[in-house]
């Protein structure tokens, strides 16, 4: 299976990493990753990875100004595209379909093959042109799963947060992780908690 994983400018860097670094030990994923110009600034100011250290963590990477990598055409076959974290200015360039550089190009692509497009969109409140674009994208079957933290299973650290929305992004694709903590509905809760239900 091939990935392209792209990280745009939005906060939360570190969710592209730790993807690219979980789909680095599954070994029938080829990853192919991007970084956009503000996406390495938010890197660099939110981690502690460089650029290298990212560019190790995939199979083939790009520059985000190569609109003549191999990925930037319908006939290289990828079969997902995840951007972690994606901006609002790269949701807005993808729903006008205005690939100016090679992470908005490689989704207009993967979106006219009819691929599997995976957002996970980063802006908080949000005004009503994010809604619509999201909306809009979601109507074309693109997933958006914006980083929200879950609580029902208990998490300790930033970590462990990080490490849900990683796994549940890669679930998207059909791998099945098994540190993913998936509910396991009440019951599960009170036989570990010891307390039952009314
Ligand atoms: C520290 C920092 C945090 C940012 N966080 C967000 C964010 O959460 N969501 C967002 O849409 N833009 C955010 N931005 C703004 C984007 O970086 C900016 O719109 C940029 O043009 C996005 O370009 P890109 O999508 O090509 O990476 C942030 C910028 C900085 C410097």
């Amino acid at each position: 299976m091939k990935v392209i994983v792209g990280i745009t400018g939005a906060t939360g860097a570190i969710f592209g990493i730790r993807i690219l670094e979980i789909l680095k030990n599954v070994k029938e994923v080829e990853t192919h990753a991007i970084l956009s110009e503000w996406g390495r600034k938010t890197l660099e100011l939110e981690t502690n990875y460089s650029v290298e250290k990212f560019e190790q963590l995939a199979d083939f990477t790009y520059r985000i100004t190569d609109l003549g990598a191999r990925i930037s055409s319908g006939s290289f076959r990828v079969d997902a595209m995840i951007i972690a974290p994606c901006s609002m200015k790269t949701l807005a360039s993808i729903r006008m379909g205005f690939a100016d550089n090679l992470i908005s190009r490689a989704a207009d692509v993967i979106l006219k093959e009819r691929k599997k497009l995976i957002l996970l969109t980063r802006e908080t409140p949000l005004n009503t042109i994010h809604l619509e674009n999201m909306l809009a994208l979601s109507h074309m079957g693109t997933v958006i799963l914006p980083p929200m933290p879950a609580f029902y299973n208990h998490p300790q650290t930033v970590g462990d947060i990080i490490e849900h929305i990683a796994c549940k992004t890669i679930d998207q694709l059909g791998i099945i992780l098994p540190e993913l903590k998936r509910w396991g509905g009440l019951q599960e809760i009170y036989h570990k908690g010891g307390n039952t239900p009314e």
